[in-house]
């Protein structure tokens, strides 16, 4: 039987490089792609000891670049096979420490996060429509809520949450099924730029394992973990304001 065939975007570092992994190991065809071809040789010399090496591709593709992404999509589908899954997990991250008003950084993560994902899925729907594949988005819990010096970061979050709601009852109708990976905090390259201690940290491995039992063996549209910061924060979500804010307040005076 032809293996599986799974497109990383984002998938040279941090918790696409640990899926990607996991992929491998589970017998599927995994194609990762980043911006930075150098971080993808790398990321392919590491593991070149996994025993599915051979099914191992690169590619390089910034999202923010609309050609890029089309032909990335066509190579994969010409040359490799059609794409089963799709890992929709490329990100930009920059902490917000000061709470400055930072219009670059918006524009940064509005272009890489939020336009990026949108090229991908603008290419991904006409060809994976009607097989039974799907579209994983890769947001985060901090998109149920505003936190404190999150606004950038926090706001793309929530607008690919919202998008993958919106996009599972849409791309029901043409067979493709939307799902959406909601991660606590997890140990890679973006957040070691955080200065506060993170609770639950988790590895990426962790998360690689969560990703893949979520998507492969389970029906539900979102997959969350560790299963109690991300509670904790689901709560959080169904607060009045006036107690949300009290909250911060007592918690960093924010
Ligand atoms: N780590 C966490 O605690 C956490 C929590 C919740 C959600 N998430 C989400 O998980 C995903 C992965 O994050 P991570 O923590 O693993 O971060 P990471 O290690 O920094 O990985 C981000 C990946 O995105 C790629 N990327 C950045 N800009 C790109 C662009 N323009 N085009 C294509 N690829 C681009 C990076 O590669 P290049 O630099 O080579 O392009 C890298 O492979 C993100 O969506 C993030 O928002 C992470």
């Amino acid at each position: 039987m032809t293996p599986n065939i799974i497109w990383i975007t984002g998938g040279s570092s941090g918790i696409g490089f640990a899926t990607a992994k996991h992929y491998l190991k589970n017998n599927w065809i995994v194609v990762i792609s980043s911006s930075n071809i150098k971080k993808l040789k790398t990321a392919k010399e590491k593991l070149q000891d996994q025993p599915n090496f051979k099914n191992l591709y690169i590619a390089k593709c910034d999202i923010t670049n609309q050609d890029e992404v089309k032909k990335t999509i066509l190579f994969i589908e010409n040359e490799i096979g059609a794409i089963n899954t799709a890992l929709l997990n490329a990100a930009a991250y920059s902490p917000n420490k000061s709470q400055e008003f930072d219009i670059e950084n918006y524009e940064l993560l509005i272009d890489v996060n939020l336009k990026g994902t949108l090229y991908c899925i603008n290419i991904l729907k006409d060809l994976m429509k009607n097989r039974g594949s799907t579209i994983a988005i890769v947001s985060s819990p901090i998109g149920y809520r505003g936190w404190p010096t999150s606004g950038a970061y926090g706001m793309t979050k929530a607008a690919q949450l919202n998008l993958a709601e919106s996009l599972f009852f849409d791309f029901k109708k043409i067979g493709i099924a939307i799902k959406v990976i909601n991660p606590g905090f997890i140990d890679t390259e973006a957040t070691r730029l955080n200065s506060f201690k993170m609770p639950f940290l988790k590895s990426a491995e962790f998360a690689a394992e969560k990703i893949y039992k979520g998507l492969v063996f389970k029906k539900r549209f979102e997959i969350y973990f560790p299963f109690i910061i991300v509670f904790i924060v689901k709560l959080l979500r169904i607060l009045p304001y006036r107690i949300y804010f009290y909250l911060w307040k007592k918690i960093g005076n924010f």
